[in-house]
């Protein structure tokens, strides 16, 4: 099948597309993005996390013709305005949300789908926010302090705008 999309920010158009494919397999194996990570394969872990239109979906359980003609963000699509870290990105790492990093970034996914939601949110909403992404390794606090953290900078940086 062809297939066109646009993946983060940049029309594409696809041809000899198996059908068959997931989302995840073609973002990992045919177009070389791997930041999208295969953990359970199964809907359960988030590590495959992408937006789709905006909206947090699991790649490994989304199909060719739910893309079809529809906007994907990957990991990989989220940029700070200098091409560097995005905020959210920059907050993990210093506080410390980040291990083996494996989740990280499902994790950074599931958050920039709150934030767009929901800019201000409440650490109970930050825990509903990322509650489909599992992490192994850090107990959450981390990351629910990274959230955070970044929620109030956006915060900031809004007010400064509107000044
Ligand atoms: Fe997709 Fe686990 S790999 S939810
Ligand atoms: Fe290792 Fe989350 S940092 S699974």
């Amino acid at each position: 099948m062809e297939l066109n999309f646009i993946l983060n920010g940049q029309p594409l158009t696809l041809t000899n597309v198996d059908a068959e494919t997931t989302l995840l397999q073609l973002l990992r194996e045919r177009l070389g993005l791997t930041g999208a990570k295969r953990g359970c394969d199964n809907g359960v872990c988030g590590a495959c996390s992408v937006l789709l239109d905006g909206r947090l979906v699991k790649a490994c359980r989304t199909s060719l013709a739910q893309v079809a003609g529809h906007a994907v963000t990957t990991i990989e699509g989220l940029r700070g305005p200098d091409g560097d870290l995005s905020d959210l990105q920059a907050a993990f790492l210093e506080y410390g949300a980040v291990q083996c990093g494996f989740c990280t970034p499902g994790m950074v996914i599931a958050a920039e789908a709150l934030l767009r939601r929901n800019p201000h949110p409440t650490r109970a909403e930050i825990r509903r926010g990322i509650a489909g992404n599992i992490c192994r390794c850090t107990g959450y606090q981390q990351i629910v302090d990274a959230i955070e953290a970044a929620a109030a900078q956006r915060l900031a940086q809004e007010e400064r705008e509107n000044e």
